[in-house]
């Protein structure tokens, strides 16, 4: 049993091994008997990872513990780690955890006995990683083009402030494909660099595999950026505009993570074209979960 808290830390075989059977899960789509129990602890918002680990664990039979961590005894002053102990005692198998904090899970491991905390799955740490989109992501550009080698994939817009683009950068990578970004000059992190080229959004765009859009996180932006920022401004720099759209190669895919701002980072029309794989993405997200799931647990 091992735990899943950033998918970089994986070998490429385990990687594939995951995408793989996530495929076969979607194709499987059937419902299963288990006894193992699971609890969410979702410290930020979320519709997508929230709802589509809970639609998994149904899938695969688990009992859910339902625990709202603003009405949990951590509002007391508990810490993470107390409660982790508590909810492998009371007979949780996994802890599904989304925080605020980047890398929250490291001290917990390293201070506890493993024995002692339940499987942690990571739902995505403050602006450090959010394996299981990365999974899912993976699992999407897989089922188009059925290899990562060699695939060019350009990730544009808010790249410092997110988790999905520092996990995706690192592990397309790692798996042979030509990463590059754009985006505003204030949001390139000099470390991504060592993943792939910051180009002007219009280079090559004809040669891209896949373009894949973030959304702006004005919840982690700081105040003067958000007092300078303008919509249509960002759009017409930055976003998916419909000119733009056209000079797309014919059997490329347009990715977003969601939520998406219309008309910002895509413009609305666009948002559900036929090169538009977001929906599909979200569809992806329970059989990637599914597929993480009994990776933690496997013995
Ligand atoms: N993509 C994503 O993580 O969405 P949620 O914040 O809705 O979970």
């Amino acid at each position: 049993m091992r735990h899943f808290l950033n998918i970089n830390s994986l070998s490429n075989s385990d990687v594939i091994r995951l995408v793989e059977h996530s495929i076969k899960l979607k194709q499987k789509n059937s419902n299963e008997k288990s006894d193992k129990t699971v609890v969410n602890l979702f410290f930020e918002n979320s519709t997508r990872t929230y709802s589509s680990f809970q639609m998994a664990e149904n899938k695969l039979g688990f009992q859910q513990i339902i625990i709202d961590p603003q009405h949990s005894s951590m509002s007391k002053g508990e810490s993470l780690s107390d409660t982790l102990k508590t909810l492998k005692a009371i007979g949780i198998d996994v802890a599904i955890v989304r925080h605020t904090t980047n890398s929250w899970y490291e001290n917990i491991i390293s201070e506890s006995d493993p024995e002692k905390i339940p499987q942690l799955v990571n739902a995505g740490d403050g602006s450090g990683q959010h394996p299981s989109q990365s999974l899912l992501d993976l699992v999407t550009i897989y089922e188009e083009f059925s290899h990562f080698d060699g695939l060019k994939v350009r990730i544009i817009g808010d790249l410092s402030h997110s988790r999905v683009a520092r996990s995706n950068a690192e592990i397309l990578n790692k798996l042979g494909v030509e990463v590059s970004f754009s985006g505003p000059e204030n949001w390139q992190p000099k470390d991504f660099k060592q993943f792939g080229q910051f180009v002007d959004i219009d280079y090559e765009l004809d040669k891209q595999d896949v373009v894949m859009f973030l959304r702006v996180q004005h919840e982690r932006i700081t105040q003067t950026e958000h007092q300078y920022f303008s919509s249509r401004q960002y759009h017409g720099k930055y976003g998916l505009t419909l000119s733009r759209y056209k000079k797309l190669k014919d059997n490329a895919i347009v990715m977003h993570p969601a939520p998406v701002n219309r008309d910002v980072e895509i413009a609305n029309e666009l948002v559900e074209s036929s090169k538009s794989r977001i929906f599909e993405q979200m569809r992806n997200g329970v059989f990637a979960r599914m597929a993480i799931l009994k990776f933690v647990l496997e013995e």
